[in-house]
């Protein structure tokens, strides 16, 4: 195992975002360049979700709503909890944000003092540990080993915590690796933190519908009750409804940390959208057919996807159990050559070539502790797919 304790401000941007720079440049010279690296769905937002927007705007459903979230909302979101996961919250235990980044940002904020440690698995989603230290806090980043599925084991939690300790993060499923922990390995970790009852943990299932193959995401409450008092669980509509652009976000946790949230959310934004929380409200009560339609199709973007790359000389992956995104191991081109005569060393080298020699944008993994590899999302259309696999297979085969 190993930890890393950062003392970094940790404030940067989203690798994703300044890796669209790279690619509207080159667009913008006439490139034709083929996207892999969105966080977003090329789903459209359900239509009853658009429908209740439009119907909440012009029944002037235009002013500020409690900034915790409409009651409507709330109810939806006990709802979405009741049935995905079996788990009961009152209203007071429940804040809507904009977006689930919101939620995150809002509880270390409230309980995260300079010098506290926030414990986060990694691979992870980059943006923990900005939040981490914006709230003054050090990410501390325990590397899970791709032989466990990238997913972090009981005794290496043990090992990382310090009377520091604040939180650990929980991502299931885990942006960028696509693992999907089970109730089994849940509870194993639960008993780590069952011994160390100042930790508290955060359990963000924004991915909880995009999982494949017949499973189902399983988050730590449902398999550690006992912990109800210290568990703050984050979901939001974006990933799983395809409505990134509508930027709601939820979390439900002890009812005082949820007030905390409120009033650091009351002094930085304010309420979310209340246009946006009609169309949550409809999305999370509306017809639920779409959730396993869309992860079906996805499915089949994925098999296609891992076959593609897996026929490209010297890149390897494994389907993942969930979410949309591919972790490429670049082992096999690591340490070739371009034709300018370059060595490719790193997953960032990768990246620059796949996308220079081949038009293909792939993000680097460096980005998200996963260095040696590239993310490459499979929420594009089918078409783009096929090309993708063509011209990756093409620029690895130029390496020397
Ligand atoms: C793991 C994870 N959590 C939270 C978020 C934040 O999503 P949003 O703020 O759109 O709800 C993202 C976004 O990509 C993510 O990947």
């Amino acid at each position: 195992m190993v930890i890393s304790r950062t003392q970094t401000s940790g404030l940067h941007s989203s690798p994703a975002a300044a890796f669209r720079r790279k690619v509207n440049d080159l667009r913008s010279e006439g490139r034709t360049v083929i996207d892999l690296t969105a966080g977003d769905l090329d789903f459209p937002s359900p239509p009853h979700a658009v429908e209740a927007a439009v119907r909440a705007a012009r029944a002037g459903e235009t002013r500020y709503t409690n900034v915790d979230g409409t009651p409507e909302l709330k109810d939806a979101v006990r709802e979405h909890f009741r049935r995905q996961n079996g788990l009961s919250f009152d209203r007071s235990e429940i804040i809507v944000s904009t977006g689930s980044s919101q939620a995150i940002a809002n509880a270390f904020a409230v309980t995260v003092q300079p010098g506290d440690e926030v414990i986060i698995p990694t691979p992870s989603w980059a943006t923990y540990a900005g939040q981490a230290a914006l709230a003054g806090g050090s990410p501390v980043f325990v590397s899970c080993a791709q032989n466990n599925g990238f997913k972090l084991r009981a005794a290496d939690l043990a090992g990382a915590i310090t009377e520091r300790t604040r939180w650990i993060v929980i991502n299931n499923p885990v942006n960028p690796t696509g693992a999907l922990y089970t109730g089994a390995e849940l509870a194993e970790l639960c008993t780590v933190l069952r011994q160390h009852p100042h930790v508290r943990v955060l359990a963000d299932n924004l991915y909880e519908h995009l999982v494949f193959d017949g499973r189902k995401a399983v988050t730590p409450l449902e398999v550690a009750p006992d912990l109800r008092d210290r568990t703050v669980t984050i979901s939001g509509v974006a990933k799983s409804y395809s409505m990134m652009g509508w930027r709601i976000g939820y979390a439900a946790g002890p009812p005082a940390l949820i007030a905390d949230m409120t009033r650091v959310q009351y002094l930085t934004t304010s309420c979310p959208s209340s246009i946006s929380q009609a169309a949550a409200a409809a999305a999370l009560l509306g017809p639920q057919d779409l959730l396993a339609e869309r992860a079906d199709i996805l499915r089949a973007k994925r098999d296609l996807l891992v076959d593609l790359l897996n026929g490209a000389a010297g890149l390897a992956c494994a389907p993942p159990e969930a979410t949309f995104y591919l972790c490429v191991s670049c082992a096999g081109v690591i340490g070739r050559r371009k034709a300018d005569g370059g060595v490719v060393a790193t997953g960032a080298d990768v990246s620059d070539h796949l996308l220079q020699a081949a038009g293909i944008a792939v993000l680097p993994g460096e980005a998200y502790g996963m260095p040696g590899y590239v993310r490459a999302s499979f929420a594009v259309p089918t078409e783009d797919i096929h090309q993708a696999g063509r011209l990756i297979a093409e620029a690895c085969r130029a390496l020397a």
